[in-house]
């Protein structure tokens, strides 16, 4: 069965992005010269699919803004013989159907994914934190629903292994491998154990096929840590109901919610673009004479 659908969450309040995303939406914070989110959409019509929730909240209305036509903007360009730029610009705005829904309260990813079931209409579907960019050959959305289709259309959720010492800053996946050895039948979710506590060093940045099941499994938790409904504790009890499936993706990850992973991916993202490779070069080479870095 095909994977139609993705769901991308931006309620999330950003307060790592302070005092910018006091104004501006975390997501729309650009990368060179396109904000996070587009990184995000692009995966997702990269991986073939066709409609798009974003789940938002109060005051982040440019980013569907932005991912509207602008007329005026592509008549100017188009009269300029900007054509490049022009097809840029009416791409973005025309490439995916695009719903909102404002997730009311900010009470945790898992509560912002349960405003996705009338729009997923009992299919499986896709989601993707637009703060975890992922660079990958194959959209890592992509590997993850070809795996949901070896194995019955079943959730599968995205890790990747992380240092031993780290594993208390991710979710952390326990499971049983598979031939192969990428793919695990999942026990359970550990939220950010202790090295010493972790089964595994597979972490789970935000990638996940779900299917539509985990709608009754969001009603039945109850607050989690922080107060918060935890997407994880909703994927546990998937789980105890029906087959969930890790697997590792083939992709480099940055955490773009963070100021230290956004700053490597604009680095990163400087450096594999023929545009903006030799000024990031020069930049570097000057920063670390200067710095005695
Ligand atoms: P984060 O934990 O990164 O929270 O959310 P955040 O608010 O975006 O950022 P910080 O930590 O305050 O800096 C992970 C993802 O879940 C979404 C966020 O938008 C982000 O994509 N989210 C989180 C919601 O949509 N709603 C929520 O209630 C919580």
């Amino acid at each position: 069965m095909k994977i139609r659908k993705a769901v991308i969450p931006v309620a999330g309040k950003g307060t790592r992005f302070l005092p910018a995303s006091k104004e501006i939406p975390k997501e729309m914070i650009p990368i060179i010269n396109k904000p996070m989110i587009h990184y995000a959409v692009m995966e997702a019509i990269e991986a073939g699919i066709e409609e798009i929730l974003f789940i938002t909240s109060e005051g982040k209305g440019s980013i569907e803004h932005y991912f509207k036509r602008n007329n005026k903007l592509e008549k100017f360009l188009k009269e300029r013989g900007k054509d490049d730029l022009f097809e840029q610009i009416k791409t973005i705005g025309s490439s995916i159907e695009i719903q909102t829904i404002r997730q009311d309260e900010q009470l945790g990813l898992g509560h912002a994914i349960s405003y996705a079931e009338e729009f997923t209409t009992g299919e499986t579907f896709c989601v993707i934190l637009g703060d975890d960019l992922i660079l990958a050959e194959t959209p890592v959305c992509a590997q993850l629903m070809s795996i949901s289709n070896q194995y019955n259309n079943n959730a599968v959720i995205g890790v990747m292994e992380v240092a031993n010492q780290d594993t208390d800053k991710y979710g952390i996946v326990d499971g049983i491998f598979l031939e192969g050895k990428k793919t695990l039948k999942m026990k359970k979710m550990v939220e950010k154990p202790s090295p010493d506590k972790a089964p595994t060093n597979l972490a789970t940045p935000g990638r996940y096929i779900l299917t539509n099941k985990i709608f009754d499994c969001l009603r039945e938790i109850p607050r989690g840590v922080g107060g918060e409904y935890q997407l994880t504790d909703a994927i546990n009890l998937l789980a105890e109901r029906q087959d969930v499936y890790a697997h590792i993706f083939i992709g480099d990850r940055f955490d773009t919610g963070s100021i230290k992973g956004y700053l490597n991916a604009t680095v990163e993202f400087a450096l594999r673009n023929s545009e903006t490779r030799d000024m990031m070069e020069e930049i570097i080479k000057d920063k670390v004479e200067r710095y005695k870095l």
